[in-house]
């Protein structure tokens, strides 16, 4: 049990299309339990990569495996894996119900009597006897997860699935990614949204025009990224001296009626006696992280993929 392979390794995935590398040297792991968001703007890749990740299309090299097993070699790796990219697809002119009867009927294996849960867990009982083509674009994108559902899946990979949803629908997409993850599924979803991301995943990959610039926890990226302080004190000129002349503390400033500067925990530390020895006393010291969506820029765009204040962005060794 305890060496089951990962749900999902990509190993120096590239997908070429002519001279356009839509997917670029990319590496990743998803482990058993992880909401693992796969983040970057429009065309970075995202969909490309969940193609090769469902075996429906081949990669130009590199290697994907779901539970140790190759997609693009043979079915069985697809066993307990679900999912669609961009839209999932249904015949319009038949109900939701009727759709599901249909895929149940090829995937066998008592789906059919898992219609009404999975139309449940979607919240579609309502609206399962209409015609899907009188469906709201979020009604679709449910019954594609309900459609996923029918196969018990451990793994399930979905493309931008909240994408288009009005603020009531993506609540409650990302309600039942959640729930999903609660009851033990491991969830793979990409996006473009920060967030989302942030919400709901616990892991994720960064990409920008096809590569990698971050995979790994995204409380990790967070503290890469290290963290800026807003301070108060009793006498805030004395303070931003103080600040000015600490060894460790970078970029102090007044702004806003407070004193802001970069710098680590041990410095603040030190600075906290400083500042007390001067004569400035303390009424609030505030780190403000980073968001996820600053840091999605200063990685997807501009020359050069480091973190604010230099730090290496690449725990996991992905090329930054
Ligand atoms: N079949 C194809 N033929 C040629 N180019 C393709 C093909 N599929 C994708 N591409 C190109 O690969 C790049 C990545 O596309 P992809 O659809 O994977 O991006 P994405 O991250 O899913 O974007 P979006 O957020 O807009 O969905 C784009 O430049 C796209 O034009
Ligand atoms: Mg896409």
């Amino acid at each position: 049990m305890a060496s089951e392979p990962a749900p999902i390794e990509v190993r120096g995935l590239v997908k070429r299309y002519g001279d356009l590398t839509a997917v670029d040297h990319v590496d990743l792991t998803v482990r058993a339990g992880d909401v693992y968001g796969y983040l970057g703007p429009n065309g970075a890749g995202k969909t490309t990569s969940l193609r090769m990740m469902l075996g429906l299309i081949r990669p130009t090299a590199g290697s994907v495996r779901l539970f140790g097993r190759d997609p693009a070699r043979t079915v069985r790796a697809l066993e307990g894996v679900a999912g669609f990219v961009e839209a999932p697809r249904f015949y319009p002119y038949l109900s939701g119900r009727r759709n599901l009867e249909l895929l149940a009927d090829f995937d066998g294996g008592g789906a059919r009597g898992r219609i009404d849960a999975v139309l449940d867990t979607v919240e579609l009982t309502d609206r399962a006897r209409d015609r899907v083509g009188g469906y709201s674009h979020g009604m679709g994108q449910r019954l594609g997860i309900a459609a996923a559902l029918l196969r018990k899946p451990r793994l399930l990979l979905l493309d931008e699935p909240a994408t288009g949803l009005d603020p009531g629908g993506m609540r409650d997409m990302r309600r039942l990614v959640r729930r999903l993850a609660g009851e033990g599924m491991t969830v793979l979803l990409s996006s473009h949204l920060m967030n989302e991301v942030e919400e709901l995943c616990n892991r994720v990959a960064i990409v920008r025009s096809g590569s990698i610039v971050y995979e790994g926890e995204i409380a990790d990226l967070k503290h890469a990224a290290g963290a800026t302080y807003r301070l108060r004190t009793t006498d805030d000129t004395v303070a931003l001296e103080v600040c000015r002349r600490q060894p460790g503390v970078a970029d102090a400033r007044c702004e806003g009626g407070d004193v802001r500067f970069a710098a680590d925990e041990t410095t603040v530390a030190e600075l906290s006696g400083a500042l007390i020895a001067a004569g400035a006393l303390i009424v609030e010291l505030a780190p403000e992280l980073a968001t996820l969506e600053e840091l999605f820029f200063s990685l997807t765009e501009g020359p050069a993929a480091a973190a604010p204040g230099g730090h290496a962005l690449s725990p996991s060794g992905a090329a930054a």
